[in-house]
């Protein structure tokens, strides 16, 4: 089985071709970051402009790079939701014109599904699973029971941890996207230095909460005349290592307890899967690695180019769809907002 994914739903436009053996032939992302960074976030008319610009070209890339034609793919899957509706539509309508041109199935991946299953594509992992999801847009557990049944176990109440990131690296005067720039000044700074907040922390819930965390490194930045380093330059990093080891102490202490209801409710110990953009974070993979061996149970993380948004996650997510003849329709409609527990009923 050979499919060919594309991904345009925030600021990188995507195309891969991945085969039910687990190969990537292709994988290639084009990142707008260049064309947003005078805005200092993403402006949605920009993205799918470009996504507009960029798209057909990376298709054929990716198909010539996996040596494979049009003839050769047994489906195409694309994003479709949750996300930027502009891009969305972009990459929906190129997948639907590709497939009815030369009749094959489409898919129409859920963005989300793509990070939980992307796992699979790595390792030969059974259901069920504890999935920490954690991107720019969403910080949720989930237990990943088949494809299509997702299991919300809690979520955050405010800001996503990704979003965190990005908006105390700007309290900080550090460059977008914030998450790899927090983590190279914490990996300079010492996270003693300032006392944070860990909302949440010790309750009994599987919830997130950040808004408290990045008002407290507001606070701080601003005492410290940041993000103007002025006489101590050393106080970005200091602030950026403090924050990134509150997030670590909540995301540990969730994922503790969501060990806990996970052998409770499936009688297994994890394993925990953690996907996502934050998952790329050497600190917090440590952490959660930590927790992971606590409770007996294996973390398990794609590797970091399968963790921030990629094709190749919405090619195999096609697969798994397509082994499971769960095909869409081509007048399918893409949706801006679409929750994983919203997939049952196209669950296999
Ligand atoms: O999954 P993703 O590429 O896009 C969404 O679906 O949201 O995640 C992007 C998010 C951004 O907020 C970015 O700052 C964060 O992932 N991120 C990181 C790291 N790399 C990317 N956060 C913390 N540490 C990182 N190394
Ligand atoms: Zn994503």
């Amino acid at each position: 089985m050979i499919v060919l994914g594309i991904e345009t739903s925030c600021d990188e436009t995507a195309a891969a071709v991945v085969t039910g053996e687990r190969e990537i032939r292709s994988n290639l992302v084009l990142s707008q970051l260049a064309e947003h960074r005078p805005y200092g976030g993403i402006v949605p008319e920009i993205a799918a402009r470009s996504h507009l610009d960029h798209l057909d070209g990376l298709v054929a890339r990716a198909m010539d790079d996996a040596g494979a034609g049009f003839d050769d793919l047994d489906g195409v899957a694309a994003t479709a939701g949750p996300g930027l509706i502009g891009g969305v539509f972009v990459g929906v309508m190129t997948a639907k014109a590709i497939a009815l041109a030369r009749g094959l199935p489409f898919l129409a991946v859920n963005h989300l599904e793509g990070h939980a299953l992307s796992v699979r594509l790595t390792e030969d992992l059974a259901f069920p699973y504890l999935l920490l999801l954690i991107s720019g847009g969403h910080c949720q557990l989930l237990a990943v029971e088949e494809v299509g049944r997702y299991r919300r176990l809690g979520g955050t109440i405010d800001d996503a941890v990704g979003e965190a990131f990005d908006k105390s690296a700007k309290l900080l005067g550090l460059p977008y996207p914030g998450g790899p720039a927090v983590e190279r000044a914490a990996e300079m700074g010492d996270p003693a230095r300032f006392d944070l907040p860990r909302p949440l922390i010790g309750r009994d819930t599987l919830d997130f909460s950040f808004s408290g965390l990045k008002t407290a490194v507001r606070h701080k930045a601003r005492e410290l005349g940041l993000p103007a380093p002025g006489a101590d330059p050393q106080a970005a990093n200091d602030l950026a290592a403090g924050f990134q080891a509150a997030v670590g102490d909540v995301l540990a202490d969730r994922c503790r307890r969501a060990l806990a209801r996970f052998q409770e409710d499936y009688d297994r110990a994890g394993p925990l899967v953690v996907a996502g953009g934050v998952a790329a974070n050497s600190f917090l993979r440590g952490r959660l690695a930590d927790v992971a061996e606590a409770g007996g149970a294996r973390l398990l993380a794609p590797p970091q180019a399968l963790c921030t948004d990629n094709a190749a996650m919405i090619a195999w997510a096609g697969i798994e769809r397509l082994a499971r003849g769960l095909t869409d329709p081509l007048d399918f409609a893409p949706r801006p907002r679409w929750p994983l527990e919203e997939l049952v009923g196209r669950a296999a």
